[in-house]
């Protein structure tokens, strides 16, 4: 019965995919709506790690199941790659079992090959994309002129439509990005197999999650990136093409806003953040280095080094007011263990005032200095623990204070077990 939307509060790599991992024992059905593989969900089990980018982080319990939904764009090549390698390690991938919505976008090779070319032509400014056509896709399919999955189920028409538009899209490659153009037939000749590989799997899936919700079946949504990188919300043009935000669950699933019963945000006990733009708290010292070392801070899905800072609860209040937040889960709190002296972010001094959001320029947001509460640390790992250390539990009650919402789930490690569930989110 409950239906409960779980998404990021910072600009992504909260523990999105861990958390849902956990909250999957209590749910029928997990949903993606949005995003597409510039998501990197990571799951570590019995020791075993699993990312994933497209298909939601539930598919490691055998009994659920898992589904796509039309807000999501599709790298079918990607995802072909996620369900074979979840077969060979023995997860048991059926079409009973994992729907693909027949009106998610599908990435082209051309959305890829645009994405590279406009940050390489960028240079400097650019805003360091995940390279995988994500925002292309979604600006293809904003002027109508984008591939759904049941398109590619229809043959002819598919290769009259590709014809067209690697035409326009060649032009606009070699002629204004200087870069190479892509191959009518190479694409038609992958592009139609995946569509036999995929085919068992494309379903109406608004339908199927209505139908779910009329048998009382408990249903999660797993948001990807988080709520500073939502196109609206975030720190524009330093943000994904998609909204983040748990809203997007109607749009992004065909779900009635109404059924929703409760949203979930997950916070990183600490800030960080890949790719560019501005982030007010962020640490270029030793402590900055110590956090991306301890907490591995390298995407899961690029590789690429996330900037590390300290908690910035400003950026978390505006998160949980904008989802309706009603629980926190804290993630990666073992990570700050052995420091001895903690900050957290409680407003910006900006052009020589004291403000309490963050504002909408991006110059504007490059001038604030963050304004800091200190906390005293603590030593010792917390994996595994169910008591924390006084000063834990004080960090975790500024926090839950200060954006007005009770902390449901602390993970203190990557483990599936290393969590502490305080209050119940089912
Ligand atoms: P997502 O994109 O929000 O799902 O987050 P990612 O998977 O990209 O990044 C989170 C990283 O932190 C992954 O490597 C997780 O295995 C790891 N992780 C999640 N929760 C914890 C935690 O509580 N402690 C530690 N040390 N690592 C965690
Ligand atoms: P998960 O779901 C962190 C960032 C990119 C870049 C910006 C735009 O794992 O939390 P895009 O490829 O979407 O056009 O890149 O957004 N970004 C993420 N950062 N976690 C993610 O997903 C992200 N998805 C996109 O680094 O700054
Ligand atoms: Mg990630």
């Amino acid at each position: 019965m409950p239906n409960v939307v779980v998404v990021g509060l910072q600009w992504g790599d909260e523990g999105k995919g861990k958390i849902i991992d956990f909250l999957t024992q209590k749910a029928d059905v997990v949903v993606r709506f949005q995003g597409g593989n510039n998501a990197g969900h990571t799951i570590v089990v019995d020791g075993q790690k699993y990312i994933l980018h497209l298909i939601p982080s539930g598919i490691l319990h055998p009994d659920k199941v898992c589904v796509i939904g039309n807000g999501v764009v599709v790298d079918p090549a990607v995802l072909l790659k996620e369900i074979t390698e979840l077969q060979a390690k023995g997860v048991k991938l059926s079409p009973k079992r994992f729907l693909l919505s027949e009106k998610a976008h599908v990435i082209m090779p051309y959305h890829k090959a645009i994405d590279l070319a406009r940050e390489a032509k960028k240079g400097k400014g650019k805003i360091g994309t995940t390279g995988r056509g994500i925002g292309p896709c979604y600006e293809d399919k904003a002027t109508r002129t984008g591939f759904r999955m049941i398109e590619l189920l229809d043959k002819e028409h598919f290769l009259e439509k590709l014809k067209q538009k690697v035409e326009e899209k060649n032009f606009y490659l070699t002629q204004y990005l200087g870069a190479e153009g892509v191959s009518f037939e190479a694409i038609a000749e992958t592009y139609l197999k995946y569509a036999e590989f995929l085919r068992p799997y494309i379903k109406n899936v608004a339908r199927f999650l209505w139908e779910a919700k009329e048998a009382k079946k408990n249903i999660l949504f797993e948001g990807a990136q988080g709520t500073q990188l939502d196109i609206d919300h975030g720190t524009y043009p330093y943000v994904t093409s998609s909204n983040t935000v748990a809203s997007s669950v109607c749009s992004g699933a065909g779900f009635p806003i109404t059924a929703i019963t409760s949203v979930v945000g997950v916070c990183k006990a600490y800030t960080t953040r890949v790719g560019g733009g501005p982030f007010p708290t962020e640490l270029s010292d030793e402590i900055g280095q110590h956090l991306q070392q301890k907490g591995g801070e390298f995407g899961s899905t690029t590789g690429r080094p996330r900037r590390c800072g300290w908690l910035d609860l400003v950026v978390v209040r505006e998160a949980v007011r904008l989802n309706g937040v009603r629980k926190l889960a804290i993630t990666k709190l073992d990570v700050l263990s052995g420091i001895k002296e903690l900050k957290i972010c409680v407003g910006y001094e900006c052009n020589g005032e004291k403000i309490d959001f963050l504002p909408a320029s991006i110059k504007d947001i490059e001038k604030c200095n963050p304004i800091y509460e200190t906390f005293a640390g603590w030593d010792g790992e917390l994996a595994g623990k169910t008591e924390l250390p006084s000063e834990a539990q004080r960090y975790l009650e500024f926090i839950s204070d200060f954006v007005g919402v009770p902390v449901a789930l602390i993970s203190t490690g990557p483990g599936r077990e290393e969590i502490i569930c305080a209050e119940e989110v089912f």
